[in-house]
């Protein structure tokens, strides 16, 4: 048994406090009875109607793409650009796991799994990604300490992150620094790098806990297999929410 805003957001219907809110409304009805109670217990044999709409269980789909530059991650664009949905071949509403900004590349998941979306954004599972970064300029020392210890950022420090000087070119002034991070503000990285007066050139995630873009060219996806998503469930659902 679950709360019934946590079931609705679950099935990808909408967001948990959009739920909350279709259900105040009184647009929620549990085997053909209207639910005005925040924190109903709903099982898996309920029957259960939003707007009208019976929720249907949809197969569940994981998909892990190494996402190339100049895609959106989005599900549509207002601006007609490409989205990382275009990229994948399915045929079910998926949707991004987080954000990778227009020019970043990397790892990105999609999915139809509320719940798995949950464990992996969430703060509190601190799940780890790691970044590798193109930066305008030779980066110093202290500079790297600053990025470890937290940066400032939009009044609040960044946590604790883990810095690796990875290469350094002389010649046109440029240092490749991996950086692992287990928040995800907007733009972080980006930002991090400009708190200490580094542009970013490129930026790539190569891994988010423990996975990684092994066997894939950029613009390839493939199926998270049975074993990752249990995995992904055992190692950050320690607690129900
Ligand atoms: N940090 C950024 O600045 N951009 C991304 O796309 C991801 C993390």
């Amino acid at each position: 048994m679950d709360r019934l805003q946590k079931v609705i957001a679950n099935y990808g219907y909408c967001s948990r406090r959009k739920a909350e809110e279709f259900i105040l409304n009184g647009k929620v009805k549990v085997n053909g009875e209207i639910i005005r109670t925040l924190g109903t217990k709903v099982g898996s044999k309920d029957i259960i109607e939003v707007e009208g709409n019976i929720l249907e269980k949809d197969e569940k789909i994981y998909i892990l793409l190494n996402k190339p530059r100049g895609v959106v991650t989005t599900t549509s664009d207002d601006k007609k650009r490409k989205t990382v949905i275009d990229i994948v071949n399915v045929d079910k509403r998926i949707y991004p796991v987080g954000r990778l900004d227009y020019d970043t590349t990397g790892l990105l998941i999609l999915t139809n799994d509320g719940e798995l979306t949950n464990l992996l954004l969430h703060p509190k599972n601190k799940v780890e990604k790691l970044y590798v970064a193109k930066i305008e300029g030779i980066i110093k020392p202290e500079n790297i300490m600053k990025l470890k210890k937290g940066i400032l950022l939009d009044g609040l420090k960044t946590s604790p992150a883990k810095v690796k000087l990875k290469k350094i070119d002389k010649k046109n002034k440029t240092s490749i620094i991996e950086l692992v991070i287990h928040e995800g503000k907007n733009h972080q990285v980006k930002r991090m790098f400009e708190a200490v007066g580094h542009k970013v050139l490129k930026l790539k995630r190569e891994r988010i806990a423990f996975l990684d873009l092994k066997g894939l060219n950029s613009g390839e996806y493939r199926y998270l297999s049975p074993k990752e998503v249990k995995t992904i469930y055992s190692e950050f659902s320690k607690e129900d929410r």
